[in-house]
């Protein structure tokens, strides 16, 4: 099928590289001309698993390319996605004027019968409102359906949720739209849930609130382990083997970040304000998740007393492994506050430096070549992101080069018997005993 995505993004970009894998003819389109053009260079802009390769063969077989002409783009698709960014605005709220632009450029063009995707994340009633704008700006008499179809990839393992997901959600109310859906699923050969638009907008905000609020439970359980002298990591294997709860997003740490779940929360919040049902309990989700940074500082005060000159060593920067995304990343987070105390940051990540010396942050802290260059004569290590190279990293000369032996790892990534067989003080996150 002739499929055209619109926003090139994260989410546009990988989309459009899986749809053309499974066979699609896929056109992506982006006002940004800088992208575009280094996307026609092969250039990708973010680090994803597998991403670059699926781009490269098939721009090469010729089923995928890219554009900055919206009107190229509505001319080629059957149905056009629209993947463009819904950030947050200082409420919480969702700013939803890219969305709006995109709905008014593709009714400028439409000329015949076109499918038009949400694919962003958006709140409920939106698809509703895409319809009313393209109604409102298109040429009288066009025919044109909106869908809901949200997207549930993992940054990091985004290629390998688009191929294989666990389920595709259609939210629509017509049949030659949904039989359109259908078919460009049909080679993903996944369950799929076909339902209004509503349920599938909020689908999505529910689904990332869910995994968000076992996130903020196994940390306030970690608090409870802390002080009575037990271990989370035991206590999440112990309740996660009910197959009803699941083991999954159990993992006591720092707290949820990136671009996904600190906005969509707030998103769900406000949006459930608006409709005079204000959701309490996601609100706790959220100040269980900030207390959780608050915690991890007080308990470094606690060991260094002031961090006013410290030299400090903080592995991990992305906002989780396996990808490059800094974005509201609660690894960038600790570092700003340990520089505002004063403290002197030494800091490494596997992929994400570059990115991290796009903030404002990287001028105010060393960023080194090695996690061991990070942590010499580093007072305290903290593991801010659990990379795996850092669970493989030679105690020996790690204990060498600190000037203290002393680990604050933030997502319990150490075996912390190993560690103290080496010398080293350590302290994870829930592991009171
Ligand atoms: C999340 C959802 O998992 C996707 O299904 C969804 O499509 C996506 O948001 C989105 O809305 O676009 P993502 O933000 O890429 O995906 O990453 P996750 O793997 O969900 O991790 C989010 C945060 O939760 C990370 O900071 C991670 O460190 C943290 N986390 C995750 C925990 O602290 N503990 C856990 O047990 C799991």
């Amino acid at each position: 099928m002739k499929l055209t995505i619109i926003g090139s993004g994260y989410v546009g970009l990988t989309t459009g590289a899986c749809f053309a894998e499974a066979g699609h003819h896929v056109v992506c389109v982006d006002n940004d001309e800088a992208k575009v053009a280094s996307l026609l260079a092969g250039e990708i802009p973010i680090f994803e698993p597998g991403l670059e390769a699926l781009v490269k063969k098939n721009v090469s077989a010729k089923r995928l390319r890219f554009t900055s002409s919206t009107e190229e783009g509505v001319d080629h698709g059957e149905v056009l996605f629209i993947a463009v960014p819904t950030p947050p605005q200082a409420d919480g709220s969702v700013d939803l004027s890219f969305m709006e632009k995109v709905a008014r450029e593709i009714a400028q063009y439409l000329t015949s019968y076109r499918v038009i995707v949400d694919k962003s994340t958006v709140p409920v009633k939106t698809g509703e409102r895409v319809a009313h704008t393209i109604r409102r700006h298109a040429k009288p008499g066009v025919e044109f359906d909106v869908v809901s179809n949200p997207e549930f990839l993992r940054e990091g393992s985004a290629v390998a949720d688009l191929m294989k997901p666990d389920r595709i959600v259609i939210g629509g109310n017509s049949d030659r739209a949904l039989a359109l859906m259908q078919k460009i699923y049909e080679p993903f050969m996944a369950p799929v849930l076909v339902t209004d638009i509503n349920s599938a907008e909020l689908i999505k905000h529910a689904a990332n609130s869910f995994l968000a609020l076992k996130i903020s439970y196994i940390n306030a359980l970690a608090e409870i382990c802390e002080i009575s002298g037990a271990d989370v990591l035991k206590v999440a294997e112990g309740i996660g083997a009910d197959k009803r709860i699941g083991r999954s997003f159990l993992n006591a740490g720092l707290g949820y970040g990136g671009s996904c779940f600190p906005k969509d929360i707030a998103a769900f919040i406000a949006i459930s304000e608006q409709l005079g049902l204000p959701f309490n309990l996601l609100k706790e989700v959220q100040s269980i998740n900030n207390r959780q940074i608050d915690r991890f500082l007080d308990a470094i005060r606690e060991a260094l007393w002031v961090l006013k000159d410290k030299k400090i060593a903080v592995w991990g920067l992305s906002f989780k492994p396996n990808t490059d995304d800094v974005r509201c990343s609660v690894a960038m987070t600790l570092v700003e506050r340990l520089v505002a105390e004063g403290a002197v940051v030494s800091a490494y990540d596997p992929k994400a430096m570059d990115k991290a010396r796009e903030l404002p942050v990287a001028a105010q802290i060393r960023l080194t070549e090695s996690a061991l260059e990070a942590a010499k004569e580093a007072e305290v290590l903290i593991i801010a992101t659990e990379w795996p190279e850092f669970a493989s990293v030679d105690l020996a000369a790690l204990r060498e080069t600190m000037h203290t032996p002393l680990i604050f790892d933030g997502r319990n990534l150490l075996d912390p018997a190993a560690v103290r067989d080496f010398g080293f003080q350590y302290r994870g996150i829930g592991r009171g005993v």
